[in-house]
């Protein structure tokens, strides 16, 4: 958040905002659905061949723009989708850059479209893979009617965002809830989304383990991570939140540090502490009441998690088919653009024609007539082609 007397007098802070830093976590603290695990694999391997080819093969001198690789991390909070940035960008031995949107917003004009420049210029120069954390605000964000002065500066902001991203030859990653919803130049320069689910039973199981030390936690020999992972549903953000808290109430219970272990006990209380806590941020999220009914009827389990998942693989075929129509309407496109610029030629034709008619039709006077037809004739077509180019322009 900007602090405006500052903004105003030095500008943004430009350290603030742009600093990478070298990722810690990898890919081994992170515990992931199959499909999402290989699909993130494919974006690690998207990454590198392109880097054969843009520097390795020198295609990256020849072209200017265009050359940078942009992912789409979908999915609830705390399903590791901040973890997975850190773990891309230390798989490429690169720095990270972690922008939050809102952090960029100043409230003078002008201002917010600079510091994405200025974050984008500080990306290039740190060799670092930009991450736009919590960038749902920014995915759909351009107006088509600008009426306010607040309309006019989002949609700039949109604008310079697209040019850094044609122009930046990195690694950009977005980070968005799963309702976020693409304008669709942006959607174009995207070029994967990684759907991130919530994890299933098994899944939890293996969470629960990583988020505790495997030698130094010390556990009492009740502790079943099993069933803290079939009973409880939750996030990986929700299992790491829920082990903190069952440390903190371990040690705080009476006696010498040194025997204390943490119990099931502990575990249960504190996810039950989380996922209560979530619920009540839902309830005022959802706070109508046809939501709290449906809210009320999902109860977790099995099935929920099933249909989430056949929901989960539906949403996908759906971005296929969206791929797939967008490629159809550029091909649509660059039929259009052909056909204008032939309707252009013919009717360049048609008027020289139509000219050289009905100048002859005056300087000889015989058969004038048929010749006048003929360049009316010209003109009638010239006149029909200028429409056909307004209607195609208008498709
Ligand atoms: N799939 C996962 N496997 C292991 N830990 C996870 C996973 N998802 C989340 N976490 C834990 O929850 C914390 C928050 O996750 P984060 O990556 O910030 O979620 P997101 O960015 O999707 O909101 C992480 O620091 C990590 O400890
Ligand atoms: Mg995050």
């Amino acid at each position: 958040m900007g602090n405006s007397l500052r903004d105003l007098l030095f500008g943004q802070d430009r350290r603030d905002l742009a600093t990478a830093h070298l990722p810690r976590r990898t890919f081994a603290d992170v515990v992931l659905p199959p499909a999402t695990r290989r699909s993130l694999d494919n974006a690690l391997v998207q990454i590198r061949k392109h880097d054969v080819i843009f520097n390795q093969w020198g295609l990256g001198e020849r072209h200017e723009s265009g050359l940078g690789l942009a992912f789409n991390f979908a999915g609830p909070p705390g399903t590791g989708k901040t973890v997975c940035a850190e773990a891309i960008a230390h798989a490429l031995g690169k720095r990270l850059l972690v922008v939050r949107y809102n952090e960029l917003e100043s409230q003078w004009a002008g201002a917010t479209a600079k510091n994405v420049a200025a974050v984008f210029a500080s990306a290039a120069e740190q060799d670092a893979v930009l991450f736009f954390d919590e960038a749902d605000a920014i995915a759909g964000r351009r107006f088509s009617n600008v009426e306010q002065g607040y309309q006019r500066e989002a949609n700039a902001v949109v604008n310079v965002l697209l040019r850094e991203l044609e122009e930046f030859s990195g690694v950009v990653i977005f980070a968005t809830n799963l309702a976020a919803n693409f304008d669709p130049a942006f959607e174009r320069r995207i070029r994967t989304h990684i759907l991130f689910e919530q994890p299933g039973p098994d899944e939890r199981e293996m969470i629960w383990r990583v988020q505790i030390h495997a030698r130094k936690t010390p556990l009492g020999d009740d502790v079943d991570f099993r069933a803290l992972a079939a009973r409880y549903p939750g996030t990986g953000g929700d299992i790491k939140n829920a082990v903190l808290k069952a440390a903190q109430m371990a040690i705080a219970e009476p006696g010498d540090d040194a025997e204390k272990r943490i119990w099931q006990r502990h575990f249960e209380s504190s996810m039950e502490e989380v996922l209560g806590a979530k619920r009540v941020m839902d309830q005022t999220l959802f706070g109508d009441a046809a939501s709290m009914a449906a809210l009320a009827a999902a109860r977790p389990g099995p099935e929920l998690d099933e249909e989430l998942s056949a929901l989960a693989s539906r949403l996908v075929e759906v971005e296929d088919a969206v791929t797939s129509m967008t490629e159809e309407l550029r091909r649509v496109q660059r039929a259009q653009a052909d056909a204008l610029t032939r309707i252009d030629q013919l009717r360049g034709t048609v008027e020289a024609a139509g000219a050289t008619a009905a100048e002859s039709a005056r300087t000889t006077g015989a058969a004038a007539e048929r010749r006048s037809a003929l360049a009316l004739g010209l003109a009638a077509a010239a006149a029909l082609l200028s429409a056909l180019t307004a209607a195609l322009t208008l498709l």
